[in-house]
């Protein structure tokens, strides 16, 4: 059996590109793999959120989670922040990363650009942190976008590192975790290429109807096809693949049928047929999470149940580490 961790920064809420991109991955992967999914609120520190915002953003995403299905008693759901072995192991790692390399990597020169008033050591040093939340329960795979594949090869040249150094075997270097095919693309709805946060583009699993059905209307069309059997321009390819998603494949075939006859006038409907499939995919999650945001009981016991499966295997990682560097008590 393989070690799958993901984390996620609390920072808004999931979206119907999370959903299909993510989700219902993890909900494969919980049945077949050692999980651990976590919600990294110590990387979220390094913008300062304001502290309220902070713990309702965690809030959130820990009851989309399981509104989606992750399930506690399949994989080790956690908060990073309740798992204090990993501030020490990261400690410790920091002191085996070099300034050059943290100041090279993208995701830095980026931020610091973008906020160069609040330039922190803890951005610096997030490439280590993360090394750190993959190395403490030596992951085998980690599910990461493009942006973070940078990040999982310094966690790889840190495992390289501490090996060579201290003559061990000891960390694995962990590996992306590519769903090939499976891996489905959520377009955004404004033309762009990837659901994202921005306005006009994303659904959100939250959305009221009256929402969706307002932003699936306002998506990108033009007048129609210009002649029967032309191909489709991106913004329609793109509806077309959410519309693959989530409604049937007659669905489907049907305006498809419409755009290669060249007709016109038809994308209103299509639209509301979107919507509607939407919101029958957003309607029983978003029900749950509505359930689940609310029941601090539960919340209570998931977090701490999962913050004590993710310790008994930090501290054994840290006990290890802490013997191989030296550390040992009288
Ligand atoms: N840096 C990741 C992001 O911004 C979040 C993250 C933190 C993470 N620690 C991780 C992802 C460990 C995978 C593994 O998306």
């Amino acid at each position: 059996m393989k070690t799958v961790l993901s984390g996620i920064r609390p920072t808004g809420n999931l979206h119907l590109g999370n959903y299909y991109g993510a989700m219902i991955n993890f909900l494969k992967m919980q049945e077949e793999n050692k999980c651990y999914f976590f919600i990294a609120d110590w990387h979220s520190l390094t913008t300062h959120p304001n502290p309220q915002l902070l713990h309702a953003n965690v809030r959130n995403i820990l009851s989309e989670y399981l509104a989606c299905g992750l399930d506690p008693e399949k994989a080790t759901i956690y908060v990073q922040s309740d798992v204090p072995e990993i501030a020490e192991l990261y400690l410790l790692l920091n002191m085996h990363a070099y300034l050059g390399e943290l100041e090279k990597t993208v995701s830095f020169k980026e931020k610091a650009r973008q906020n160069p008033e609040n330039v922190n050591a803890g951005l610096l040093t997030y490439p280590v942190l993360m090394a750190t939340d993959i190395l403490i329960h030596n992951a085998d795979y980690v599910p990461v976008g493009k942006d973070q594949e940078q990040h999982l090869e310094m966690t790889r040249n840190y495992a390289k590192r501490f090996n060579s150094k201290y003559g061990v075997e000891y960390f694995k270097e962990p590996a992306a975790y590519n769903y090939g095919k499976e891996l489905i693309k959520i377009p955004g709805l404004d033309g762009s290429g990837k659901m994202g946060k921005s306005d006009g583009n994303c659904i959100y699993l939250i959305d009221e109807p009256k929402t969706i059905e307002k932003k699936v209307k306002k998506a990108l069309t033009d007048n129609g096809p210009e002649a029967p059997n032309t191909p489709k321009p991106d913004y329609i390819e793109n509806l077309f693949t959410i519309l693959k998603v989530v409604s049937t494949p007659e669905v489907v075939a049907y305006y498809d049928n419409l755009w290669n006859t060249g007709e016109t006038k038809w994308y209103g409907n299509l639209k509301k047929q979107l919507a509607e499939d939407i919101i029958k995919v957003t309607a029983p999650v978003q029900e749950r999470i509505g359930h689940i945001k609310n029941d601090d009981a539960y919340l209570r016991k998931v977090t701490k149940e999962g913050a004590e499966k993710a310790r008994e295997s930090a501290r054994k990682t840290l006990k290890e580490v802490r013997e191989i560097m030296g550390f040992k008590s009288f």
